[in-house]
């Protein structure tokens, strides 16, 4: 899965990646969120649109250039990620979620900053669960669906038990914790679908971007919608 495509490669295919973390609010200004950089999102619509396809990126709050000829939807929550992707669902043959969704959301939004209060009691937090974009995404069956799952433990079988639970077409794992994935410029992936896998060893993650791309294409190329 080394070499290169020419620019024209992808002419004709459209496909929507979600990146970043998603920030659930607790009141104006504190909310919750998690590591993520969205580095693996961006590099693989870079490597995509460089290959010729028509990529929307559907963004959390992240630090990094829109990549050119990129169109891209900036979002803030869970619910605005699964309302952005599902505007722009319709028009496209390819969804890859890399977003790190948060799972769960605080159940109210205090609509002023939160107080202390008078005593030093502790307070409990009531989350509710978010959709998840990518199930939802697959349950349409219209487009070609690729997730990640980045686990601390135990990352083949989780990711297979993803795939199989939210009926994707593919799923990338990755080790992610202290030193490892998130936050980082290198990365190794391990891409698996219903009958077959294939390794992607350690590298930088523009490099291993385009040959997701390339083994993501091979795949839809062989009728797996
Ligand atoms: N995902 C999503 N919407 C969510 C949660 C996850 O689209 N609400 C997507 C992610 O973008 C990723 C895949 O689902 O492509 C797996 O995410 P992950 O957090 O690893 O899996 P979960 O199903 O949330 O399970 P858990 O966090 O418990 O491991
Ligand atoms: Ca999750």
């Amino acid at each position: 899965v080394a070499q290169l495509w020419t620019a024209r490669d992808l002419a004709g295919i459209r496909i929507l990646i979600t990146a970043g973390p998603t920030r659930e609010a607790l009141d104006p200004v504190r909310f919750i969120s998690n590591r993520s950089s969205g580095k693996m999102g961006y590099a693989l619509a870079a490597a995509a649109t460089a290959a010729g396809a028509e990529v929307t990126l559907v963004s959390g709050p992240v630090t990094l250039p829109v990549p050119a000829g990129v169109k891209h939807i900036s979002v803030e929550s869970a619910q605005d990620m699964y309302a952005a992707t599902f505007q722009s669902i319709d028009n496209q043959d390819i969804f890859i979620g890399t977003a790190a969704v948060a799972d769960y959301r605080p159940a109210s939004v205090a609509t002023q900053k939160m107080k202390k209060g008078q005593t030093d009691t502790d307070i409990t937090l009531t989350l509710v669960r978010n959709p998840d974009i990518l199930a939802a995404v697959a349950a349409t069956q219209k487009v070609f669906t690729v997730g990640f799952a980045a686990e601390t433990e135990h990352l083949l079988e989780h990711a297979r038990q993803k795939l199989i639970n939210k009926k994707i077409n593919m799923i990338a794992a990755n080790w992610v914790g202290v030193d490892r994935g998130f936050e980082r410029d290198d990365n190794a992936l391990t891409v698996l679908w219903s009958d077959g896998e294939i390794q992607l060893p350690y590298a930088p993650k523009a490099t291993l971007a385009q040959q997701l791309i390339r083994v993501v294409i091979e795949r839809y190329r062989q009728g797996n919608v």
